[in-house]
């Protein structure tokens, strides 16, 4: 028997209004043609007032609590993976604890952007095993919009906001199933391609994100074709034995182009961009529970998930589930 951090449920949760790209049109200088044709989005989600990263953390965890059949009073650790905080403290993950009525655990925040979902599993996942908790929530919320300089229609058009959820059990298992590698990685001399203009201890503002597009367009193909190789050689596997990926929700065809790369087929990419556009951390969790709930991805498939975001940071895991 192998203790494992098994996957138990999945949630996800969506700002109420929805914004098409014909509506964006409207009040940025931009086209329903270029944003699909360059990054494949039609549709994102965008939050009012009241919709914070917590509260749709916490719509997104009570989803994935129901789906483990667990109770808030079961969850012994909560990591919540964003880049865009209620407050700059306490930890988001300490607000969604207080939503959820959740008893004394553990609660704290993990900043990497676009691969804080990945960043937030791993560190779950090295909890779990060595018995910190024995269920955990991994929640990736974003409110994007907040940080966006709508008069940059070079970045405001590719994101969105959103929450996706986990609940990650500790369990005794014979077989393979749960997660069976994570590999992270972050290469900070790249920090000025993608990032925020302001912080509590530079500017002592929120800031907005910059972006050289056309880098992290480069960086991201080659990074996450050469996480996703790493993992597949972690547990022996080929891309071959891969039922579904999950990819960050960036680009169409950064996604495209990386599962190319690996000789994975169009078919076995789980694909959300086109309605949801970049959620940052909540990309892959809202995607994973998008084709779990709809029946794509079943007990017993090998799933890999990755991400690549500002840092840069990126990261992959591979498990049964
Ligand atoms: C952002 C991205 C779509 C831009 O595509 P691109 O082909 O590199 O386009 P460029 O930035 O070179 O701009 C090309 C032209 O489109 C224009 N343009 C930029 N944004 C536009 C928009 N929203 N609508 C219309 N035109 C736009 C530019 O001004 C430029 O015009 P010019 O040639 O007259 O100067 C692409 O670089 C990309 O997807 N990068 C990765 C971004 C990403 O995924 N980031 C998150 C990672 S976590």
């Amino acid at each position: 028997m192998t203790l494992r951090a098994v996957l138990a449920g999945t949630g996800s949760a969506l700002p109420r209004t929805r914004v098409s790209n014909a509506e964006l049109a409207e009040r940025v200088d931009t086209s329903d043609e270029w944003i699909v044709e360059r990054t494949g989005i039609r549709f994102r989600h965008v939050a009012e007032p009241d919709e914070t990263t917590a509260t749709l953390g916490a719509a997104a965890a009570r989803e994935a609590l129901a789906a483990a059949g667990l109770e808030p009073s079961d969850i012994g650790l909560i990591i919540l993976a964003t880049a865009t905080p209620d407050n700059t403290f306490p930890a988001s993950a300490t607000k969604v604890q207080a939503l959820l009525g959740a008893p004394d655990c553990i609660a704290f925040d993990v900043a990497a952007v676009c691969s804080g979902f990945l960043y937030a599993l791993s560190v779950a996942d090295s909890m779990l095993r060595t018995g910190a908790a024995k269920h955990a929530l991994v929640i990736g919320s974003e409110t994007f919009s907040r940080i966006l300089d709508w008069e940059d229609r070079a970045t405001c058009v590719l994101f969105g906001d959103g929450a996706g959820a986990v609940v990650l059990s500790a369990e005794d298992v014979a077989d393979d199933r749960g997660i069976l590698a994570t590999r992270l990685h972050a290469e900070g001399q790249y920090c000025d391609m993608l990032y925020v203009d302001g912080g509590p201890s530079t500017t002592g503002t929120v800031g907005h994100v910059r972006m050289q597009g056309r880098e992290v367009f480069r960086h991201a193909v080659t990074n996450l074709a050469a996480v996703l190789g790493e993992v597949l050689a972690d547990v022996g596997l080929s891309a071959s034995d891969v039922d579904w990926v999950v990819p960050h929700q960036a680009n169409k065809r950064i996604i495209d182009a990386t599962a190319k790369k690996l000789g994975l087929p169009a078919e076995r990419v789980v694909l959300t961009v086109d309605q949801h556009a970049n959620t940052s951390a909540a990309s892959v969790p809202l995607a994973l529970d998008l084709a779990v709930r709809d029946g794509r991805i079943r007990r017993g498939d090998l799933v890999v998930l990755e991400a690549m975001g500002g840092g840069f940071t990126w990261g992959a895991a591979i498990l049964r589930i």
